[in-house]
C-alpha cells in the first residue's frame, strides 16, 4: 500500500469548525474591549462625516450608547468632549472645571452605571485653543509647567469618578505627575491608562475633526513618537511602568503590531492597544464601497491586534464587535 511520506499535516487541526474552535490560539471577547465615546454640550447627536456610524453625543445619547456597550458585554468606555469654541484658551482652563461636560458626564455615568468602568481622557487638546497636548509658547511646547495642568485634571475626573485616567498627550514624566497628584488628594484606587507609545500619526485625522481639536499651527513630532521607532518605545514603557501606570497602550494599533509584540515582551503590566479613527473609518469606507466585508474586517483586524499581545483593545467597533461575539 502507498503509503504517504508527510508525518506532520496542519491541515487536520483546521478540518472542521469545532476543531478550528478547539485550537485557536487568539479569541477574542467582549470583555476586551472598550467602547470611545464622543460627548458634546449639545441637544442632538451631530454624526461625525468621517467616522461613518459615530456621533458627537449629546449626555442623554451618550447614556444610550454606554448601556448598549455595556448590554453587548462590553466593560469599559472611554470619553472624550468636543469643546465649545468659546471655552477654548491657551491653558486648557475648562478642563479643570468640577462643573464641566466631561465631569457632569462621569457622574451621571457612574450613577446609571455604576459597574461600567469610565475611562477619561488627560489632554490639554480639546480644551486648547492652540490644538495641542501642552501648553504653547512661542510656537513651543513646554513640558513642566503642561504636567501641573495635567494632574490637576486628573483630580477633577477622579472626583466626578472616573475609574482610569488616561494620559495622551506624551509629555515626559506625566505619569508620575499624575500618580503623585491622584495620591495626594485620596485617589490612589484611580489608576492610570497611559499613552505610553504614542506615535505622530496620519490615522488621527477622523479624530481630529470629530472633536475639532486639529493643531492651529504645527504639528505634534516633538512629543508624539516617530512613526520609525520601536526601541524608543521600550524605554517609554519603561518610564511608565517606574512612573506607576497601571496599564499601558500603543496608538494606534494595525500599523504598529510589532510595537505592540515589543512592549507586551518588555513589560509586566497589561497592555491595550487604540485601533483609532483613521482605521475605523477606512474599514468603513472600503465596506460601503461594497470593496470588502466591514464585520470580517472589523474582526479579523481585532482578532490581529488581540494575537500581537494588546489584551485590551479601545476601538469604535466595540459594541459592534461585542454584539457579533455574542
Ligand atoms: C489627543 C488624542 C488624539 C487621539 C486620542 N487623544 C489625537 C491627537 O493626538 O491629535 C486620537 C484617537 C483617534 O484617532 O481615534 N489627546
Amino acid at each position: 500500500m502507498d503509503r504517504s511520506s508527510l508525518v506532520e499535516r496542519p491541515r487536520r487541526n483546521r478540518r472542521t469548525a469545532a476543531l478550528r474552535d478547539l485550537v485557536r490560539e487568539t479569541t477574542l471577547t467582549p470583555a476586551d474591549l472598550v467602547q470611545p465615546l464622543f460627548v458634546i454640550d449639545g441637544t442632538s447627536d451631530e454624526p461625525i462625516e468621517s467616522m461613518p456610524g459615530c456621533a458627537r453625543l449629546t449626555p442623554e445619547g451618550l447614556l444610550r450608547e454606554a448601556h448598549a456597550a455595556w448590554n453587548a458585554g462590553v466593560r469599559a468606555v472611554a470619553l472624550f468632549p468636543a469643546i465649545d469654541d468659546t471655552l477654548k484658551d491657551p491653558r486648557a482652563t475648562e478642563s479643570l472645571n468640577p462643573e464641566g461636560l466631561l465631569p457632569r458626564v462621569v457622574r451621571q455615568l457612574k450613577r446609571e452605571l455604576p459597574d461600567l468602568l469610565v475611562i477619561t481622557d488627560v489632554a490639554m487638546d480639546p480644551y486648547s485653543s492652540d490644538g495641542h497636548d501642552g501648553i504653547v509658547e512661542n510656537g513651543e511646547i513646554l513640558n513642566d509647567p503642561t504636567l501641573a495642568v495635567l494632574a490637576d485634571m486628573a483630580v477633577v475626573q477622579a472626583e466626578a469618578g472616573a475609574d482610569l485616567v488616561a494620559p495622551s498627550d506624551m509629555m515626559d514624566g506625566r505619569v508620575q505627575a499624575i500618580r503623585t497628584r491622584l495620591d495626594d488628594a485620596g485617589h490612589d484606587q484611580v489608576g492610570i491608562l497611559a499613552y505610553t507609545a504614542k506615535y505622530a500619526s496620519s490615522y488621527y485625522g477622523p479624530f481630529r475633526d470629530a472633536l475639532d481639536s486639529a493643531p492651529k499651527h504645527g504639528d505634534k513630532k516633538t512629543y508624539q513618537m516617530d512613526a520609525g521607532n520601536v526601541v524608543e518605545a521600550i524605554r517609554e514603557a519603561r518610564l511608565d511602568v517606574a512612573e506607576g501606570a497601571d496599564i499601558v497602550m500603543v496608538k494606534p494599533a494595525g500599523p504598529y503590531l510589532d510595537v505592540i509584540a515589543a512592549v507586551r515582551a518588555a513589560v509586566d503590566l497589561p497592555v491595550a492597544a487604540y485601533q483609532v479613527s483613521g482605521e475605523y473609518a477606512m474599514v468603513r469606507a472600503v465596506a460601503e464601497r461594497g470593496w470588502m466585508d466591514g464585520d470580517a474586517l472589523m474582526l479579523e483586524s481585532l482578532t490581529g491586534i488581540k494575537r500581537a499581545g494588546a489584551s485590551i483593545i479601545l476601538t469604535y467597533f466595540a459594541t459592534r464587535a461585542a454584539e457579533l461575539l455574542g
